[in-house]
């Protein structure tokens, strides 16, 4: 069965608060929509560990640049709302813009730091978009926990450190990173790609494995990672590097020299599409 689909703030917001005084346990999982493995997986989790799961769809026009793919984002709306009702969503939360952008937004989440390198680096605003629609899902929707994937790093470690910072009462939940057979990390933006370009895909992964056990056999050197990992992709004549890092955990900044755990972090594109990966190193 479908779950409720609410587009209204105010009806949503009165539907979870019959749910959160019958002391039931919310879950949230905020989402862009073309629902796919790895948004399930979130979902998954949530139903393990909540007792209302809610999951939002909504294509935040904030967190894309001007030259970004906003209006070619994929929308494919019915067969999201099966992914949910398969996935054993109780409430779907899809506003329309003019929902969550009632008045112009003229107050923003601003982080520093922690979005100075990696994706933060080359998507100016991006996480100031996406740091204030998450602080606007919680408000509505006011959680006990929400789920975001490792996948996107740089964002998880954005939300914990605004949950933080904030003193916001909900845990974020971190939940690993869902991949294909050949290691390609799922996501909305895999359906950019032709078959040729699908094909070099893997070589992602395969960079970020190489330089995690080269630090696992005592390589500390990043510079020295960095250049195999360049190497490998120079013979993918479809990939062009955006960047690879290795940052600390926690704040993701660069480190030089490895010497406790690490994230080793990178950004390709593949024709025009951009496609983003990450694996933990060290110990
Ligand atoms: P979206 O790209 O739809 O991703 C929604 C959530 O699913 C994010 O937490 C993301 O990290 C997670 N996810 C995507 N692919 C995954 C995979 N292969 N394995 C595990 N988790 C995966 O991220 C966003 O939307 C937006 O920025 C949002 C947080 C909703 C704010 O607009």
């Amino acid at each position: 069965m479908t779950p409720p689909i609410v587009s209204s703030v105010s009806e949503t917001r009165e539907q979870l608060d019959r749910v959160r005084r019958a002391g039931k346990r919310i879950g949230l999982v905020p989402t862009m929509g073309a629902l796919h493995a790895g948004h399930a997986s979130l979902i998954e989790r949530a139903r393990a560990e909540c007792d209302f799961v809610v999951v939002s769809i909504f294509v935040n026009p904030l967190q894309f640049g001007p030259s970004e793919d906003y209006q070619r984002y994929p929308r494919p709306i019915e067969k999201d709302f099966a992914l949910c009702a398969e996935n054993g969503v109780d409430l779907i939360f899809a506003p329309e813009t003019g929902d969550m952008y009632a008045s112009p937004q003229i107050t923003f989440v601003e982080m520093t730091r922690i979005t100075d390198h990696l994706c933060g680096a080359f998507r100016p605003g991006h996480f100031r978009g996406v740091a204030t629609v998450v602080l606007k899902l919680f408000n509505i929707v006011q959680p006990d926990f929400a789920y975001f994937g490792e996948k996107d790093y740089q964002q998880l470690c954005v939300i914990r450190r605004m949950v933080d910072d904030f003193n916001l009462p909900l845990t974020t939940v971190p939940v690993p990173t869902y991949r294909e057979s050949d290691g390609l990390a799922l996501s909305s933006r895999n359906v950019y790609l032709s078959a040729a370009e699908r094909a070099a895909a893997p070589a992602l992964y395969r960079i970020l494995t190489l330089a995690r056990e080269q630090i696992a056999s005592g390589e500390k050197d990043s510079a020295i990672i960095r250049s195999a990992a360049m190497n490998v992709l120079a013979a993918e004549p479809l990939i062009r590097v955006q960047y690879f890092e290795i940052v600390d955990p926690s704040e993701v900044q660069p480190v030089a020299t490895v010497t406790g755990p690490v994230r080793i972090a990178a950004a390709i594109f593949i024709g025009k599409t951009r496609l983003i990966d990450n694996v933990a190193a060290g110990n």
